[in-house]
């Protein structure tokens, strides 16, 4: 169906049409808007209009398909067509990280410079990409006062990022102008969250210490699970309990190899940097990022133990190789770190993971069809927390395993029915499951 946006009062940009960007233009169609999407890479604005998307989410092309089929969502690699008679100008581009640990803000400067030549009309601009505090009131200045600019971060996760768009626990926007951030209030209404209005610079806080909270819980939840393997407690048992406080929460107190992706270690970064660049100590900040660099290094330290040798040699079967569960994104994966340190050390990998498919990859290991070829190894290393390895018959694959052992790296295996296979188990901070059963036996 061919749908003009420009002619709706409702049209929005998108522009970036990556995670963020797709889920947002999905987001915002569903209630109703009409979104044109625009990224400087033509190929992915043909492809998406071909209703191919760039990455792996269930549920995701069809929802693109549906939308582009109502004449919701179209793309285009033309900024100016694309910001034509928009309501709102959403940025949604990349913002990794520098060397120094800043956020590379180029992409953003360069989107800005662009619509900054351009007649917006009265659209307000919307940064939705995470920058550190102070960015969006320089951004604004860009416009000498002609184009409101505001900041409204996005908190959706990969994997679930349609529905986390539709479901925020908070909606956050910052600016110098009320009725433009009660503009966008409104358009966001349909959510019916609770909206906070704020400055741009407490509202590109709020998104950064966000981030920063959740990876310190993930932080935390290892410094317990690495003093369980010390002393044979079980990490699970505990951040269950310590979690089952209301005040504590369960949710991101789940220890494995770390937190990667693109998101928690770079803003974690960004905020170390911005405390450092203005005197203040950041020792918590700090210790969050020193621990989960330090993580990955666990599964060796498991697997030198276990075996009682080096690495050197060893055919190693993993499974899991994206960043999480439900995304293809191998962006800052750990389970990639994880890969590399093994491999350094003179281990062949072979890895198997349900989404990332890539025939071009360049990391080291060799892609396997199944799970139940990358078991065929001396040991079999879980790294990524996909929900479908914990419903595969560890019977069928079992025998596969030389040694027996299973080092699970997001405790995401059933330790029991792993042991119940014949099979040894280790998980991150948590008990042998070999031993418990040893233990049972003998009590
Ligand atoms: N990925 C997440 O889970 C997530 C969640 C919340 C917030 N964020 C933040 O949102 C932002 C975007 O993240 P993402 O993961 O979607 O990034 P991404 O890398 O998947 O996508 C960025 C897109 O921007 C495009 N782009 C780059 N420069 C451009 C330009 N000048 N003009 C037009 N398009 C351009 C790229 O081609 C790419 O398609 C980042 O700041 C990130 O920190 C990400």
């Amino acid at each position: 169906m061919h749908v003009d946006p420009s002619r709706h009062s409702n049209k929005l940009a998108v522009i970036g049409t990556g995670y963020v960007g797709i889920a947002s233009a999905i987001g915002f169609a569903e209630f109703g808007n009409y979104v044109v999407g625009y990224d400087i890479l033509s190929d992915r604005i043909r492809q998406l209009q071909r209703g191919l998307t760039p990455y792996h989410e269930a549920g995701l092309a069809e929802s693109l398909a549906q939308h582009l089929h109502s004449g919701r969502i179209s793309f285009t690699d033309d900024l100016s067509a694309a910001v034509e008679g928009a309501a709102f100008i959403l940025i949604a581009v990349g913002t990794p990280t520098t060397e120094s640990g800043s956020a590379d803000l180029s992409a953003v400067e360069h989107v800005i410079s662009s619509l900054a030549k351009l007649d917006l009309g009265n659209a307000i601009v919307v940064v939705r990409s995470t920058v550190p505090p102070g960015t969006c009131d320089l951004l604004a200045d860009r416009f000498d006062g002609n184009v409101e600019v505001i900041y409204s971060p996005e908190f959706l996760r990969e994997g679930s990022a349609v529905s986390d768009f539709l479901n925020p626990d908070r909606v956050v926007i910052g600016g110098r102008s009320d009725s433009a951030m009660q503009r966008f209030a409104d358009l966001l209404a349909p959510l019916m969250r609770p909206t906070l209005t704020m400055s741009a610079t407490n509202a590109e806080l709020s998104k950064c210490m966000s981030n920063a909270f959740l990876a310190m819980k993930i932080s935390f939840a290892n410094q317990v699970a690495n003093l369980c393997d010390e002393m044979d407690g079980d990490a699970l048992q505990v951040l269950n309990a310590v979690g089952g406080d209301r005040r504590i929460g369960r949710q991101f107190l789940h220890p494995g190899i770390g937190f990667g992706g693109p998101c928690f270690e770079k803003d974690v970064k960004s905020m170390i940097h911005l405390s450092r660049t203005l005197g203040v100590d950041c020792d918590l900040l700090d210790a969050t990022l020193g621990l989960n660099d330090r993580q990955p290094g666990r599964i060796s330290l498991i697997l030198e133990a276990e075996l009682g040798r080096p690495v050197r040699g060893m055919s190693l079967g993993v499974w899991g190789l994206t960043f999480k569960g439900g995304t293809d994104d191998v962006r800052d994966s750990l389970a990639i770190r994880v890969i590399e340190d093994l491999a350094a050390h003179g281990a062949e990998i072979v890895g198997y993971d349900p989404a990332f498919k890539d025939p071009d990859h360049t990391l080291p290991c060799r892609l396997a069809h199944s799970a139940l070829e990358a078991a065929d190894s001396d040991a079999l290393l879980v790294l990524t927390d996909w929900p479908q390895f914990r419903s595969i018959d560890m019977r069928t694959v079992g025998h596969k395993i030389r040694s027996g052992l299973v080092i699970d790296g997001r405790n995401v295996l059933d330790g029991d029915s792993v042991v119940a296979a014949g099979l040894r188990y280790r998980g991150i901070g948590r008990r042998r499951s070999s031993d418990a059963a040893e233990l049972a036996e003998a009590g």
